[in-house]
């Protein structure tokens, strides 16, 4: 009977920090989702969400697309963040996201300014939801055709990049 009073004892006085503990990772995962959405990266990286009101099931989230992103600077298709994301570690991809650069119209620079706790959240999301997906198309240089679809970017109007 001592025993059992100890133990539930020890058990009592562990509760409020294991609660603690999932409180924190339940805040993380709510961050990081309103992250997903409110950044925009959704709006590129899952297939369908923009077209679709911004929704679409967490089965196909970040899996990457196959519409094009047509310009200058070639073409380019919203990576599959599945894949990449949980083929790194945490720290890994704080690094990464802090310097990182991509071709248009991916913003990366929103990326670079964000903090460690808002790209701690992103990661913590995506490993939740695990694997998924096959690799975007690989990006083509400038000049070649793209062969499915994909958005066709104007040449900037003259003086564009001076202006403000
Ligand atoms: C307007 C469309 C768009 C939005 C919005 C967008 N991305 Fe991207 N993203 C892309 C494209 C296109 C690429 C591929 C660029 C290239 O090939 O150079 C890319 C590439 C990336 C990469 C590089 C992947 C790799 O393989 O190294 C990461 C990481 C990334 N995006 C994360 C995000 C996150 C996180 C957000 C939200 C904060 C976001 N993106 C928002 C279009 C977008």
């Amino acid at each position: 009977m001592r025993n059992h009073l100890a133990v539930l004892a020890l058990f009592l006085a562990a509760a409020p920090a294991l609660q603690a503990a999932d409180a924190g990772a339940d805040a993380m995962q709510r961050r990081g989702r309103e992250i997903l959405h409110q950044s925009g990266c959704h709006d590129c990286h899952t297939p369908g969400f923009a077209m679709n009101g911004g929704q679409a099931p967490e089965s196909v989230w970040l899996t990457g697309d196959q519409l094009g992103w047509n310009g200058p600077w070639g073409t380019t298709y919203a990576s599959n963040l599945r894949l990449r994301l949980n083929a790194m570690s945490r720290d890994e991809w704080r690094a990464y996201a802090r310097i990182m650069k991509a071709r248009p119209p991916m913003p990366y620079w929103a990326l670079n300014s964000m903090s460690d706790t808002d790209l701690d959240a992103i990661w913590q999301v995506v490993k939740s939801l695990g694997k998924a997906g096959t690799p975007a198309p690989a990006a083509l240089a400038p000049g070649v055709e793209p062969a499915g679809p994909a958005v066709r970017f104007p040449a900037p109007p003259p003086n564009s990049a001076k202006a403000g």
